[in-house]
């Protein structure tokens, strides 16, 4: 499988919706992992473009020394927070230009670019050109415009119109776009925008930071059009070069993750079109899967608005564990969310301090205590017994379920309920008391096994979200290879009778919130 998330503008810090988009695919690579199937993961950046050339002329850099300059906050952002790609797409990169001036000079070829003069009105925020029907009700162009101006030039037009037909009819067929109810969402913008060829230049008297026409050297790439070629330029498309992937092993499979403001037009729209043109067969075609937003207290993030979330400072007050928790526990995928500090505290200390805490301080510490470290399970089982196993049994089921079909949060909440059945059971069985008792020594025995063994499950579900805690826990209880495993291949009596677990140390500290700051 091929997994890509959108590739960020560069024109400014990684945010917290950056870093949601970078923690889900990685979530999912691990999971996909996870169940056997092997994944390139691929990301980066977008570094062209009026909105980088502009605020590079604004910091008095070159967009060269400015781009260089925040992509290392991305990279840094990501080795952090433990995101780990295969492929890193940085548009700058010579492969990566060489592909898209080949495409281009293909799509000419093959008829499918005119050039034209126009004149009409063009949104420098947008890096687009308006139509009559950009217009609000009152017929103006409204605030999300941003500048608009009127110009009059040539440009290089790809022939999408000549390709809507088909999208049409390819989306009525598939089910590409996750989730399905964002897919009328794209199939109404394809009827209002059919019609409708895009400009896919830039004179360069108006933008230099740009891929130059292999034909036309007075202009650069439309930036859309450009970005998009990076999920096939990195993963080896028209390359003989042995540093990138194989692109016939790579591209099948593949899920394009994005946040829901770019699947109309530009990936629902556009991308279909260009791979229709370029030769892609319908079932060479990408998933789309669209996330949400965060916002804040119901409003967009916004620079202007102040409201911007820092996603590397949340790592360094509160931890990569509580971060990576939060940002995949607390949003369910496809949906809008409110970020909220407080919520981020709130669900570590409860779910992962709390709950999973003390189920490994039960397991691992009262196995330490009470049986020497010893794991053995003494027939014959009680009821109890057996309906803690179904437990597990059931919250297995469910996880799997939920993150095949990339609902991450509620992976989790059926983690949860199997680590919540546990404590109950702990407390219903009092293991503590027990050990009183000599004559109960071998329940006692019976009782901290399954808890153990449900520490080891619950690892391995962990894993995806938190690959660090469920590595700490797979040492603790001395099983090195218990996160190599498969999925498919976990099945009660992970540890055997007899096993000798290692000393346990506290994974999920609680969290403590600082005290609030005298007025
Ligand atoms: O759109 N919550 O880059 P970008 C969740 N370069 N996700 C958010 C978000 C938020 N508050 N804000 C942004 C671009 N995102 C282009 C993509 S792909 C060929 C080119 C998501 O830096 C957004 O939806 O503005 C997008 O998927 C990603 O972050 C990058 O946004
Ligand atoms: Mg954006």
């Amino acid at each position: 499988m091929l997994l890509t998330t959108a590739i960020d503008y560069t024109n400014g810090s990684p945010h917290i919706g950056h870093a949601y988009e970078k923690v889900l695919a990685d979530v999912i690579a691990r999971y996909q992992r996870l169940r056997g199937r092997p994944v390139y993961f691929l990301t980066g950046v977008d570094q062209h473009g009026q909105k980088v050339e502009q605020t590079a002329a604004k910091e008095g850099v070159s967009p060269e020394e400015y781009v260089e300059k925040v992509t290392t906050r991305f990279t840094a952002l990501w080795e952090k927070i433990g995101v780990h790609y295969d492929g890193w797409a940085a548009t700058t990169d010579q492969r990566h230009k060489s592909c898209v001036q080949a495409i281009l000079t293909d799509l000419k070829e093959k008829g499918q670019l005119y050039k034209k003069a126009y004149n009409g009105f063009y949104s420098v925020r947008q890096e687009q050109f308006l139509t009559d029907r950009d217009r609000d009700a009152e017929g103006n162009f409204g605030p999300e415009w941003g500048e608009v101006v009127e110009i009059q030039e040539e440009n290089w037009y790809f022939k999408l119109s000549e390709h809507t037909a088909w999208l049409q009819a390819f989306l009525e067929k598939n089910d590409v776009i996750l989730p399905q109810f964002r897919k009328a969402e794209l199939m109404n913008a394809l009827t209002r925008n059919g019609g409708i060829d895009l400009c896919i230049s830039r004179p360069k008297e108006r933008l230099r930071w740009g891929i130059e026409f292999p034909f036309d050297p007075d202009y650069v790439t439309y930036v859309w059009f450009d970005a998009l070629i990076n999920y096939i330029s990195f993963a080896g498309y028209g390359d003989s070069d042995l540093t990138l992937p194989n692109f016939s092993e790579t591209w099948n499979d593949v899920v394009h993750i994005i946040g829901k403001d770019i699947m109309v037009p530009a990936h629902g729209i556009y991308w279909y079109c260009m791979l229709h043109a370029m030769g892609f067969s319908d079932a060479q075609m990408p998933t789309l899967l669209v996330h949400g937003w965060w916002n804040i207290r119901g409003e967009k993030m916004s620079k202007t608005l102040g409201n911007v979330v820092d996603p590397d400072q949340l790592a360094d007050t509160f931890g990569v564990d509580a971060l990576r928790y939060y940002l995949t526990r607390d949003i369910t995928t496809g949906k809008d969310s409110d970020f909220d500090v407080e919520r981020l505290v709130m669900l570590f200390n409860t779910e992962l301090a709390n709950e999973l805490g003390n189920l490994c301080n039960r397991a691992l510490n009262m196995s330490q205590r009470f049986t020497d470290g010893v794991l053995n399970c003494h027939e014959p089982l009680e009821a109890e017994d057996l309906v803690l196993q179904q437990s597990l049994v059931d919250s297995l089921a469910l996880y799997r379920d939920a993150m095949d079909q990339y609902d991450v949060a509620k992976g989790l909440e059926a983690l949860n309920r199997h680590v919540v059945n546990c404590n109950i059971y702990a407390e219903r069985m009092k293991p503590w008391e027990m050990n009183k008792n000599l004559e109960k020594k071998s329940r006692v025995a019976t009782v901290l096994y399954h808890l153990a063994e449900s520490v080891a499950h619950c690892a391995v579900m962990l894993s995806p979200v938190l690959p660090d805690a469920a590595a700490k826990l797979a040492a603790q209880l001395n099983l090195p290879d218990l996160l190599s495993r498969r999925l498919d291949d976990l099945s009660w009596g992970l540890l055997k009778n007899g096993h000798v677990i290692e000393q346990p140390q506290p994974v999920f500290p609680r969290i403590v919130p600082a005290a609030p700051k005298d007025a």
